[in-house]
């Protein structure tokens, strides 16, 4: 295993994990990334996050209920907060299609065509990929905005902690598929919104999905840097 000890080490060593070994994490270490987490800036320290952590029968009850809903087609009807496009435009289209082949196509060998094939892949998210802890984060709704900011950097915050320790995570939206299951098994509050899921555990080293690299576009397509006072003219 190797040992991350620098923020560049967790940033550059995280990646979404989707194969984890059955090895239990002691809810001691839990809380201690849960405690570290939730030293993330958020707006006016006001630290709307909240978690609901699952392990042993409870993730398999919710697992259960979540896979079955998923082959019976039971999504929401309604979405809480909407995780991503329908549509997605570009530059965004071609690239989660580029992420899509590699997952799929290099790494699991699933044709483009094969539905079938795609959806037993996807099943998996219901299980949290086999981790031993799943972990429901939700935040509250007053304002939701500025909220699921805040909620995002508790998110990295706590993937980087878990690379300080060892283990691996993956966020997942998909479970919101199925927020009125979720509801059914954790305690969250009306006031609360489900944002994602995320699977915590030992990574499985020996699965071909722990060869999935995803790439990034280089800081010169989304950085532009100022060094002498502009004045830009407002169209309209
Ligand atoms: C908010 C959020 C939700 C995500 N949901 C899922 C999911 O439901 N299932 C999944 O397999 N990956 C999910 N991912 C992982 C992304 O696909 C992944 O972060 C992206 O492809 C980049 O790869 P990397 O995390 O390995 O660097 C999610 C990531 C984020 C940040």
């Amino acid at each position: 295993m190797t040992t991350v000890t620098t923020i560049e080490d967790a940033l550059l060593t995280r990646r979404s994990c989707r194969a984890f070994l059955p090895t239990p994490v002691p809810r001691s270490q839990v809380e201690q990334l849960l405690a570290l987490a939730a030293r993330s800036a958020s707006n006016s320290n006001s630290q709307p996050w909240q978690v609901h952590v699952l392990t042993g029968a409870a993730k398999r009850a919710l697992a259960e209920d979540l896979l079955c809903a998923y082959e019976t087609g039971h999504r929401a009807a309604e979405f809480e907060y909407q995780p991503c496009a329908d549509e997605w435009p570009e530059p965004f289209r071609s690239r989660r299609r580029r992420f899509g082949d590699s997952l799929y196509g290099d790494t699991l060998g699933i044709a483009a065509d094969d539905v079938a094939g795609r959806a037993g892949h996807h099943r998996r998210n219901y299980d949290f990929f086999g981790a031993p802890v799943g972990i429901i984060l939700t935040v509250s709704r007053g304002p939701l905005q500025g909220a699921l900011v805040d909620a995002g950097l508790f998110l990295q915050a706590l993937m980087l902690a878990a690379r300080g320790s060892g283990l691996h995570t993956c966020a997942q939206a998909s479970l919101i598929d199925f927020h009125p299951v979720l509801r059914r098994h954790v305690s969250v509050p009306d006031d609360h919104v489900i944002v994602c899921g995320v699977a915590l555990g030992h990574a499985d080293g020996s699965h071909r999905l722990s060869t999935l690299q995803t790439s990034r576009e280089p800081v010169s397509s989304f950085a532009t840097f100022y060094s002498e006072a502009t004045h830009h003219v407002e169209s309209g």
